[in-house]
């Protein structure tokens, strides 16, 4: 019985160190001291103890109950005095603190890198803060040129300039390294552009292959590989001949709107397609100027839109969103 009695003292202390409210006292002190309480439980059975031992036990268990009184009563003043003193209810839960994400534009960047480094490609990058020679006049874009006009941008002083593409990476990293070489170069670029599918700020990821004997044919096959992992196994893809002056031919790649399977629908203004990004082989223009025969390789070259990719692959139909820094949409990509 002694030991019972040692026993019910620690559970007693154990329960009463994990209450916090005031209003879990009374219930303790029933549930230990009560009619049907545990310690009245135990002193039933002092009936069957031998005479000797009683008294000894009657003591004990005396001192029990007095100990479990006091420390009932010494608990509710101090959490009384714990509310009254700082106003502060400890009872209440409390803030959860949020978790950060990965931005969901980062996760896509991430990916379409995923799917070219097993391609072989090596990542690369170059300045935000450009100049012109390599964000135009390199790529055979000179002063005066029309297609610099779909590509205004941030000046600073002269000549120098927020980069409108990635392609200028391609012409960094050719003076570099020379050739062959096969990169991608992922960053953020800059136009002056804004509605529901323009941003200032946007992303694009470039490719560049050049090296001996490359042909439409590789360009053709690594873009489809890349649509495949990006979009799923079956997805079909157009490449429409279009322009750009640093590649010659060149292409813009459609895919099958992802939306409507092909059928038409708003997304892609019932045409069943959507644009996923600019192609072409290097124009033996862009050589000359890295220093390079353009006898002796060819190569290809890629640019995309990240945000574009990932609207077509989530669904969203408004470039802000991404910018908006409204946590209930960009939880979604937790
Ligand atoms: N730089 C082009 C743009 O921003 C996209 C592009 C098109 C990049 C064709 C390329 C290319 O490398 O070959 O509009």
């Amino acid at each position: 019985m002694e030991r019972q009695l040692e026993e019910l003292r620690k559970q007693f202390l154990d329960d009463l160190e994990h209450i916090h409210k005031s209003e879990d006292i009374d219930p303790l002190r029933i549930q230990y001291l009560g009619r049907k309480g545990r310690l009245t439980a135990v002193l039933r059975q002092m009936g069957s103890l031998s005479a000797e031992e009683r008294p000894r036990m009657g003591a004990l268990s005396n001192e029990l109950k007095a100990f479990m009184e006091q420390s009932l009563v010494a608990k509710a003043a101090a959490l009384s005095t714990a509310q009254a003193a700082t106003g502060i209810d400890v009872t209440l839960p409390g803030r959860v603190l949020r978790r950060g994400t990965i931005h969901v534009i980062n996760q896509v960047m991430e990916e379409i890198q995923d799917i070219f480094r097993n391609l072989g490609f090596a990542v690369a990058s170059g300045p935000e803060v450009e100049d012109d020679y390599h964000n135009f006049e390199a790529l055979n874009m000179p002063a005066n040129h029309p297609a610099r006009d779909m590509q205004d941008t941030f000046y600073f002083s002269k000549g120098i300039l927020l980069r409108t593409h990635t392609s200028p990476v391609q012409i960094r990293v050719m003076e570099s390294q020379g050739i062959p070489v096969r990169i991608i170069a992922p960053g953020k670029v800059y136009r002056c552009d804004f509605d529901i599918t323009h941003s200032p700020m946007f992303h694009q990821v470039e490719g560049l292959w050049v090296e001996q004997g490359i042909t439409f044919a590789h360009l053709k096959g690594v873009l489809y590989e890349f649509a495949r992992k990006c979009f799923g196994p079956d997805i079909p893809l157009r490449f429409r001949s279009s322009f750009f002056p640093f590649t010659e031919p060149s292409a813009e790649v459609d895919m099958g709107c992802i939306i409507c399977n092909g059928s038409g629908c708003r997304v892609c203004g019932n045409t069943g397609w959507l644009e996923i990004l600019g192609c072409g082989m290097v124009d033996p223009e862009v050589y000359r100027f890295v220093g390079i025969d353009p006898e002796t390789v060819t190569g290809f070259a890629f640019g995309m839109g990240v945000e574009r990719i990932a609207m077509i692959k989530y669904g969203i139909d408004d470039i802000r969103l991404f910018y908006d820094s409204d946590l209930r949409f960009l939880g979604q990509f937790a």
